[in-house]
């Protein structure tokens, strides 16, 4: 079988930058609280109009020209998200639309901060069973029209932030590219992250009552997030090593989700790799669900800290729960 690699990446930040500071006029809180406990000093947020697949398209577009390729080549498309433009359809077939592509498949991924791993998975899959040659696959989101920037929303709106990131997966050399995907969930937790409304149990899906009572927005129960996520993420690296015959002493860098500075920090400690090799941007953007990991890499690859033969290991956790890591040698 044919391998799968990654041909080229994007991001797409919106240009509005929100501080620590601006957050402190809207919500009782500090910036040494949100700076201690989350790592994070500003987020971007979108203007009115901009959407998720906007965010998708824009950051779509840097990575398929870094593919060397058009609109045109790409042959599948998955969109993961947790903030789509509308309740349905999902966002993949508005970037189809509005990148202007024949009329390919569009899958959309909603598994929340795991999103762009598990469609990194099918396009791997594909891509290597000589599916398609090119598939797309974009983490997008806009976490701030769907927050209670008030201070009774703080635990969960001083932690996320909008952005867009971008891959394109196509054939590779066996052994060089994706080497593996490793996925997992535990539903009983669903409850512990989660936006509640609209929901189709409710008659109807969403009323006034639900919306003062604020059940639209996310809530999280944020210890048992981060017990979780320090257990979980050292454990799927160490899976996606242990099924390539690898050591710890074989990675090159970590490129986790970006959850919270001191959930990587746990990860680094956890997996007693230097704090250098676990890579985090968070302080700039906050926590961008699926968008997090495809704007990690972009930055590493821009910075020139992979290089050819490097392993790499992608690795997320987040609301589902849901868990997952993808091991890739550059
Ligand atoms: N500003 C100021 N105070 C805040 C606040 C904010 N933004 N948010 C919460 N607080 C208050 C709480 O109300 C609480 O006050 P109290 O003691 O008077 O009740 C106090 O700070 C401590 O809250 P607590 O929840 O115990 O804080 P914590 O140390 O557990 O930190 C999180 C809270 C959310 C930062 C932490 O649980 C965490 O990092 N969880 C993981 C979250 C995450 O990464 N989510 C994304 C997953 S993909």
């Amino acid at each position: 079988m044919r391998g799968a690699r990654i041909l080229g990446t994007g991001r797409a930040l919106p240009p509005r930058v929100v501080t620590n500071a601006e957050l402190t006029t809207r919500m009782d809180t500090t910036e040494e609280w949100i700076v201690q406990r989350t790592g994070i000093r500003e987020r971007r947020f979108v203007d009115p109009g901009t959407g998720a697949s906007d965010l998708g398209v824009q950051a779509s577009r840097v990575a398929i020209e870094r593919a060397g390729l058009t609109p045109k080549d790409i042959q599948f498309l998955v969109f993961a998200t947790l903030s789509p433009d509308m309740f349905f359809p999902g966002c993949g077939v508005l970037v189809q639309e509005k990148m202007g592509m024949d009329t390919i498949g569009a899958l959309d991924v909603r598994t929340q901060c795991t999103g762009f791993l598990y469609g990194l998975s099918v396009a791997e899959a594909y891509v290597k069973a000589g599916f398609y040659d090119y598939v797309l696959v974009i983490g997008a989101e806009v976490q701030s029209t769907g927050m209670d920037l008030s201070t009774a929303g703080r635990d969960v709106s001083v932690i996320f932030g909008d952005g867009g990131g971008a891959a394109v997966v196509g054939p590779s050399d066996p052994g060089r590219g994706i080497l593996s995907s490793h996925l997992h969930s535990e539903g009983k937790y669903a409850r512990e992250l989660m936006a509640e409304a609209p929901a189709s149990i409710e008659h109807p899906r969403i009323s006034k009552e639900m919306i003062d009572a604020g059940r639209h927005y996310g809530t999280m129960n944020g210890r048992y997030v981060f017990t979780h996520a320090v257990r979980r993420f050292p454990e799927v690296i160490r899976e996606a090593l242990e099924a390539n015959g690898m050591t710890l002493s074989d990675l090159s860098i970590v490129i986790p989700h970006q959850a919270n500075l001191r959930i990587t920090q746990a990860v680094a400690k956890a997996l007693e790799v230097p704090p250098e090799k676990v890579f985090s941007n968070i302080e700039k953007y906050g926590n961008t669900t699926a968008a997090s990991i495809p704007i990690a890499l972009d930055e590493c690859i821009e910075e020139g800290r992979i290089r050819e033969g490097d392993i790499v290991c992608l690795a997320a956790f987040g609301s589902g729960f849901t868990w997952a890591s993808t091991l890739i040698r550059w």
